[in-house]
């Protein structure tokens, strides 16, 4: 069997392609741009630990030139670069400092809600695209009524995070993108050296400042951690709310009785997670000859690992294609494993419970709109471009 990689994540459903590769070749030759696929659980878990074999120093895409994604600080680094960039940030980015955040992102999340002011909504430019874009950007300290701006540079960046023959190194962007990168970079850059000058409590203060073992962060290294935040945090999480509601669409029994016991919300989330990963899969770069199910990676090829399939992969998850948050999802791979584990994953999480909190409080019911929803066009990401629907008012 032939299979298109570059269009799993938008078609309407990849999991029967992804079944294919797990049963059939699970180390399967991709030929276009020459990768390999790990689609099994146990496969995909193993190489995520093993970082020493399966490097991120090459580019996480096999995208033309690296895309911006080839050379990111901390996402594509391998260790000891990555273990002392990874604490410094940690300092910066703790579940406490999160969870400290969560009235702030209630009311962002309140605030659009209220701004709605028809049952027929377009939910993903109502509230899943902007509420990630203003939590970040008031977390790094971007001036209130720059959002928009940072909204443009964030989609102008995001595009970027694109395996295959889409996705376009810096010099190839089309201008008007690449003029937002540029515009992006530079007052990323003024904006750190002003808190050089005069930190304040913002994420940029406390990241200019912090060190480990007197190591602090060059400038590059401030700049580059910015754009990471950007293309790794906020279409991630636009998705992971998307999907959501998109399986709830499916589901008014579960809908109704989310409102009565808030108690499920978590676990409706991580099986989300699991069940419609928003992030579909990601490459690695094998250090050594590796010998995988009787077939020879050559040392320097690219491997894709699968976070989707391991997610829907009958050994660790039984009935896989059962949606049921109450299963055990603790294992999932959604935010991948080992020394990348997602450093967003817990504001993440809150967003997403904030968000999914706000629609039940209101919306005694909810259906989906007249128009065709549309999936995003992307081969890594998956979640929705435009999510039409109907909210019952209370
Ligand atoms: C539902 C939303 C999200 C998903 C599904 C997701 C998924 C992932 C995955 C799979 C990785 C591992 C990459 C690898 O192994 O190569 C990762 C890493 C990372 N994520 Fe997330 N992410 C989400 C949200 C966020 C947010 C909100 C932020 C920050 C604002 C963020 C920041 C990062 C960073 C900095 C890394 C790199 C960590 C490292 O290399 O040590 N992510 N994410």
């Amino acid at each position: 069997m032939e299979i298109n990689l570059y269009a799993l994540g938008s078609e309407a459903d990849p999991y029967p392609t992804y079944a294919w590769l797990r049963r059939e070749a699970p180390v399967y030759r991709e030929e276009e741009l020459g990768t390999w696929v790990l689609s099994r659980y146990e496969d995909v878990y193993a190489a995520l630990r093993d970082h020493a074999t399966y490097s991120s120093a090459n580019g996480i895409t096999p995208a033309r030139g690296g895309g911006m994604t080839g050379s990111l600080p901390l996402i594509t680094e391998d260790p000891p670069t990555h273990t002392a960039l990874r604490q410094i940030v940690n300092t910066a980015f703790t579940p406490r400092r999160v969870l400290e955040l969560t009235p702030d992102i209630d009311q962002v999340a309140a605030d659009l809600l209220d701004a709605i002011d028809t049952d027929d909504v377009e939910i993903v430019e109502a509230l899943t695209v902007p509420l990630p874009v203003i939590v970040i950007s008031r977390m790094l300290g971007i001036a209130e009524g720059e959002h928009e701006r940072f909204k443009r540079w964030s989609d102008a960046v995001a595009g970027t995070l694109d395996a295959g023959p889409a996705s376009t190194p810096l010099e190839e962007m089309e201008i008007e993108r690449r003029n937002a990168v540029v515009e992006m970079l530079t007052y990323l850059a003024q904006v750190i050296a002003k808190r050089h000058a005069e930190p304040t409590d913002d994420l940029i203060s406390l990241l200019v400042q912090a060190e480990i073992e007197g190591e602090r962060m060059t400038d590059a290294q401030l700049v580059g951690f910015c754009v990471l935040l950007l293309i790794a945090g906020n279409e991630t999480t636009t998705n992971l709310i998307g999907n959501v509601l998109n399986i709830l669409l499916d589901r008014p029994e579960l809908w109704a009785r989310l409102r009565e016991d808030r108690s499920l919300v978590e676990g409706v989330l991580e099986e989300t997670l699991r069940f419609d990963s928003p992030v579909q899969m990601l490459w690695r770069t094998v250090t050594r000859p590796v010998s995988l199910h009787g077939v020879d990676i050559p040392q320097g090829d690219m491997v894709m690992l699968g976070f989707a399939s391991a997610n829907r992969d009958a050994t660790e998850f039984p009935d896989p294609d059962t949606f049921n948050p109450e299963r055990d999802w603790g294992s999932h791979v959604a935010f991948g494993y080992g020394i990348h584990y997602c450093l967003g994953s817990p504001l993440a999480r809150v967003e997403a419970n904030v968000a999914l909190n706000a629609m039940l409080d209101r919306y005694p019911t909810i259906e989906r709109g007249e128009a065709e929803a549309v999936r995003v066009s992307s081969s890594v990401l998956r979640g929705f471009a435009s999510l039409p629907v109907r909210v019952g008012s209370g």
